[in-house]
């Protein structure tokens, strides 16, 4: 029975193919994977005794994935420098640009004539670009911005919808050694000004409107919310069109895209920038404990050979497959296994603009049966929503070109995992649920094509990581007893920095269990070694696979004349995983109404944008907290849950 001092690192002789409790992958996809073929290149013949190696080796095992999959201007001399921790460096004096990767090297090469992007708009047009399109675009992109004047370590901020643009921006920022800061398109006027205003972005590339729901999402009216707030800082506000629809362009400031692609010399070829492994490639904004905007910084190195690495082993990309990503390229799924994983393997991808239910449920896999999909990867949350529709309409498509599904930004419960295997995949398609975060810029826990699948469970970590579950004091959790999710070691795709603010990197991150990552989450280990996440232990709230902080939530209801005080907390929600709770205290001289509460839920949605809307606001006299005034979320999340409220010696008297 269980070793209660800690669950096993290591997996026994289960993997027999006939315990009940895994589901096996079929022996051809195994025989036939990406991690078979490099395990037998090493000398083995599991994975188990592969991921042995890379862990007693993780240098080797790194510095063999940076030869393998990505290109280098000049060779790094350090794999790993660990000598100021927690400001970890990797690939030290190594040049190299993930542009060169994704797109210049594909251009010239055997797979310039491939199709590297389908996108498919929301009304069903559709774009194909193969690499040498991407890297005319790419090249006219980069051109006109640095014609603005973006040169080499400058943050661009990054506005759009679900467009190619999107990727060809992201792509053309990076070509001049610039940074991006993309904001995702759902967001509104605060977080959007916020994340500017903490960039230092000069300029910032938008579009008139995406199309979302047959709805026009009105991307240049909230960017003239954001930029007019900063307009000492914004020169130019570059504009792609996509919509047609009528825009205030604000003479001076903003440009459209096609006028300036289409001025002289913006066809020419522009060089792409050797830039050093550690230095920044992009900022990317997430929700932490407090409200004020945590820019994470990724760098060029490390960053895109994790990527890549992982992306080979998980999904186990071949040269004819057809991957989807349904994420948006604005949040780090979408940046790492959109824009910069598929490309730098020379796969071919499909992008789709909009709603999945639009015009009606069966729309993901009418585009799934058009382009001959062979591997999505998708969220728990649209999984549960278009399981609700039944299985008679993903019925009515061909999806027998499946071979591999994916899971990503929150758990999946095993109903929702049993439907996506049993109805989408056919029960031929292997569930890669993988465990990552903004932070770690790549998987971390993920099965490959040949680990046996226990649904809700990340399995283990990727090759070359550690990770552990460990009691507050630091020491190993029982087995099957919830702790802390750590990472043991340093990983090439990390985070460097909480941008401008190092000393609350090392305290969010490296404070609480000296030596280790601590991500954030609570988990557990069973008694094959699986991880099971279970969710966060700080403020942060998962809507729909969305990371939202309580404290934003909270600050833009303050930002209200009616309210006084407020507290927002996540409690379960069937379809969204969470949705948002909010108890608000208002100013004197308002009274509790419908309306209000009405008109509370708009106010936080055009703030921070309508994933924020909260799902209830209670209107309260008073709320618990500690002597300190700190609000105490855990207190209100026990009254609502019916839980007891645990230990209140902290409340104030
Ligand atoms: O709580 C974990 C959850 O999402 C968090 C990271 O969120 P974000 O930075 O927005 O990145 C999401 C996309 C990588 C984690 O701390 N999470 C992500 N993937 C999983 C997950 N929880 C359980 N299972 C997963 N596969």
């Amino acid at each position: 029975m269980a070793d209660r001092t800690g669950a096993p690192n290591t997996v026994e002789h289960f993997d027999d193919g006939t315990h009940p409790e895994f589901y096996y992958p079929p022996q051809e996809l195994v025989e036939h994977s990406n991690v078979m073929a490099y395990a037998r290149e090493k000398g083995y013949s599991t994975f188990e005794e592969l991921y042995q190696w890379s862990i007693q080796h993780p240098q080797d095992f790194w510095s063999d994935m940076a030869t393998r999959f990505v290109d280098w201007y000049a060779p790094y001399q350090q794999v790993l420098d660990d000598s100021n921790p927690p400001f970890f460096k990797w690939f030290t004096g190594g040049k190299i640009n993930v542009v060169h990767n994704a797109i210049d090297r594909h251009a010239n090469g055997p797979n310039r004539d491939k199709v590297a992007l389908i996108w498919e708009s929301e009304q069903g047009e559709a774009k194909r670009y193969t690499y040498a399109d991407l890297e005319v675009e790419v090249n006219r992109f980069a051109n006109v911005l640095k014609s603005q004047g973006v040169k080499k370590g400058d943050r661009v901020t990054v506005y759009l919808s679900r467009v190619p643009e999107l990727v060809i921006a992201m792509l053309a920022i990076v070509k001049l050694g610039a940074m991006h800061s993309v904001v995702y398109g759902g967001f509104s006027i605060d977080a959007l000004h916020s994340r500017i205003v903490d960039g230092q972005s000069r300029v910032v590339i938008t579009g008139d409107g995406g199309w979302m729901n047959n709805k026009i999402v009105e991307l240049k009216n909230i960017t003239d919310g954001a930029v007019d707030r900063a307009a000492d800082l914004v020169e130019r506000v570059i504009v792609v069109r996509r919509t047609g629809h009528d825009i205030a362009m604000h003479a001076g400031r903003d440009l459209w895209y096609h006028e300036l692609a289409a001025r002289p010399g913006m066809d020419a070829p522009c060089a792409t920038e050797q830039m050093d492994a550690e230095d920044p490639m992009f900022l990317l904004y997430t929700s932490g404990s407090t409200g004020a905007p945590k820019g994470l910084l990724h760098t060029c190195g490390g960053y895109q050979v994790q990527v890549a690495t992982t992306l080979h082993f998980t999904f186990d990309i071949k040269p004819d497959d057809v991957y989807w990503c349904t994420a948006d390229p604005g949040w780090i799924t979408g940046h790492s296994y959109i824009v910069y994983g598929p490309l730098m393997l020379g796969a071919t991808q499909v992008i789709y603009e909009g709603a999945p239910s639009y015009p009606d449920p069966g729309r993901w896999w009418s585009v799934a049966e058009k382009y001959g999909v062979t591997i999505i990867y998708t969220a728990p949350t649209a999984v549960r929503a278009l399981m609700r529709f039944g299985d008679a309409i993903p019925a009515k498509y061909d999806l027998s070109k499946l071979r591999l599904l994916g899971s990503v930004g929150e758990p999946i419960n095993p109903e929702a995992w049993r439907w996506y295997y049993r109805v989408i995949g056919q029960e031929r398609c292997p569930i890669m649920d993988t465990w990552w975060q903004t932070e770690t810029g790549a998987f971390m826990i993920t099965p490959n094509p040949t680990t046996p699948l226990k649904p809700g469970s990340g399995t283990k970590p990727f090759l070359g990581i550690e990770c552990d579950v460990l009691t507050e004091e630091g020491k190993p959790a029982g087995q099957d007893d919830d702790g802390l999710l750590v990472v043991k070691k340093p990983w090439p795709s990390m985070l460097r920095t909480i941008y401008g603010d190092p000393e609350r990197y090392k305290e969010t991150y490296w404070s609480r269990l000296p030596g280790f990552y601590t991500a954030g989450d609570a988990a557990r280990r069973d008694e094959h070694g699986y991880y099971w996440v279970i969710g966060r232990i700080d403020d942060v709230i998962k809507v729909s696979g969305y990371r939202l902080g309580t404290a934003e939530v909270e600050s833009a209801l303050v930002s209200h004349p009616a309210v006084a005080e407020a507290a927002a907390i996540g409690l379960p929600h069937e379809l969204k995983g969470n949705a948002i709770h909010t108890f608000v205290i208002l100013r004197q001289g308002f009274e509790p109404s419908d309306d209000l509460e009405n008109e509370l839920r708009k106010h936080v949605g055009k703030e921070m944008g309508p994933i924020a809307r909260p799902e209830s606001i209670s209107f309260v006299p008073g709320l618990p907290k500690t002597r300190s005034g700190k609000i105490m979320r855990r207190v209100l999340k026990a009254r609502a849950l019916g839980l007891p409220e645990g230990d209140l010696s902290t409340l104030e008297g």
